[in-house]
Formats: C-alpha cells, structure tokens, sequence
C-alpha cells in the first residue's frame, strides 16, 4: 500500500490495538436536524477527545468542528436523497476528491445499496471514487446501506454488499452487526466497522452489541444515535472504547458507564 494511504489508514485503524472508535455524525445529510443532533457542534465538541475519526459531511465539519482539531476526518461524499424523497438508494457522489484533499480528510465514505435499483449507481460510483482515491493516496470507506429496510441485515445480504466492496478496491466497511457475523468477516478481505443503528433499548445492549462484533472479528464501531442519543454520551463513548481498545467484557463496560455516569 501506498505510504500517504497506509498513513491515512493507520490514523483511523489504530495500530497499537487494530481497533477503532468512529463516532458517526453524517445523519444530517438526509435526515435533518435528527434528535440530538439538531446543533452538530453542541454534540460534537465533547465527543471528540474520545473519538479515533469522525464521520461526517463538509458542511458540518466546515461550520461545526474547529480545524485545529487532531481527530482524523472520514469525509461522507455520498448523498443525494432524503428520508421524505422517493428512494433513500438513489446517491451519487456530492463532494469532490479535491474538496476531500483541501479539507485534509483521512478517509471518504460512500454508501452503496446492493439490490436496490440503484445499484448499479452507486457501485460503478464506488469505483470511480476508489480510483480517484488510489491517485490521491485516500482511503474510502464503503458503507453497506440498507436505507428503510432494516430487516436486510443478514448475513447473506451483508457478506455479500461487504465483498462486492472489498472486490471494487474499498479499504474499509462499515456494515452492520448480525447474527453469523463472524461469516460476513471471514468472507470480506478488509477490515470492518459496525454501525449501531437506531438507538438500543438500554446502554447494556450497546455494549453487548459492540463486544459481539469485536469477538467475530470487526476491528471497531462507526457509531452515532447509540453514542450521542444516549443521556450520557460521554460515558458511552468510553465504555465503548473499553471494550473495543482494552478487550474489556459488557458488565466491565457497563461498570464503567455507571461510574462515569454518577460522576456528572
Ligand atoms: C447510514 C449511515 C449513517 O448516516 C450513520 O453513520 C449510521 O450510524 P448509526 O447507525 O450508528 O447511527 O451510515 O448508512
């Protein structure tokens, strides 16, 4: 791999443990202002010393994060659609390779939708930005969106969107956690993150969720509603970094949120 690739990369990927904590604050780009996340800025700034990358759009990141921040940016270039317009598959690609190179950004993101009718959009533009990536030494993250068709999320429909991406030059993915997930890592040749998807009942399911995806093999999360909706943010994100950079167990990890928490 190509030094400027592998540095941008390592920079995300920690590699004193393999793992990564992403925080995921793109949701805007085709949800609005979603709960908790109406003011990015508010949201975001105490968040960002425990984050390992942030995810999330030029015009959150240009209005809401101050550039002198250290955390390393995963640039979300896909969008396009809305959650009130006729397909939420129908992205292309919305910001230029350029524009993430100005910005300094370690990563871009591009969602692909395999089995919509956009698929072959938004793989043949997975392609493209890949090679656009390749020049410039940017890595992309190839995100297996599933828009309002929660129940896509098997093994068989994973396995196969994470190693069509991985086929088409993605240097990371971020999908979802599902039941035989170890069979989603074993059959996709790049490293994998998980989303956390609408927000769990309790904070003990989001640890649960977080350490069964590192014990099958995703080398970390790239997580927002379950992080920023909670009602301690703060002591979520550390409790997920327990588990995902100290191989902590879920009652460790909720031993800690609680003792976080009662600190506030
Ligand atoms: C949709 C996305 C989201 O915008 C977001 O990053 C998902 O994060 P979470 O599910 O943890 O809130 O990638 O495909």
């Amino acid at each position: 791999m190509d030094w400027g690739m592998k540095n941008r990369l390592t920079r995300i990927i920690k590699p004193d443990t393999g793992r990564t904590v992403m925080l995921a604050v793109d949701h805007g780009y085709f949800l609005g202002p979603i709960t908790k996340l109406e003011n990015p800025r508010k949201t975001i700034e105490p968040l960002l010393p425990y984050a390992d990358a942030i995810m999330l759009t030029r015009g959150v990141l240009r209005t809401s994060v101050d550039p002198g921040t250290s955390t390393p940016i995963v640039l979300r270039v896909s969008g396009g659609q809305s959650i009130v317009g006729p397909s939420l598959a129908d992205e292309e690609i919305i910001t230029s390779m350029r524009e993430a190179v100005r910005l300094n950004v370690s990563a871009v993101a591009f969602s692909i939708y395999v089995g919509t009718e956009y698929e072959h959009q938004t793989l043949v533009n997975l392609a493209e930005l890949i090679d656009e990536g390749e020049e410039y030494g940017i890595p992309v993250l190839a995100v297996t969106a599933v828009g309002k068709e929660l129940e896509k999320r098997d093994a068989r429909y994973l396995s196969l969107a994470c190693r069509i991406a991985a086929e088409l030059g993605a240097k990371f993915i971020k999908t979802y956690y599902c039941e035989d997930f170890e069979k989603v890592v074993d059959s996709c040749p790049v490293p994998l993150v998980i989303a956390g998807g609408p927000k769990l009942e309790t904070p003990r399911d989001v640890f649960q969720l977080t350490y069964d995806a590192i014990q099958k093999g995703a080398v970390g999360v790239d997580m927002g509603r379950n992080i920023w909706q909670s009602d301690y943010p703060i002591a979520m994100i550390q409790a997920i970094r327990h588990i995902v950079h100290k191989n902590a167990s879920v009652e460790e990890a909720e031993e800690l949120f609680n003792s976080l928490k009662a600190q506030k």
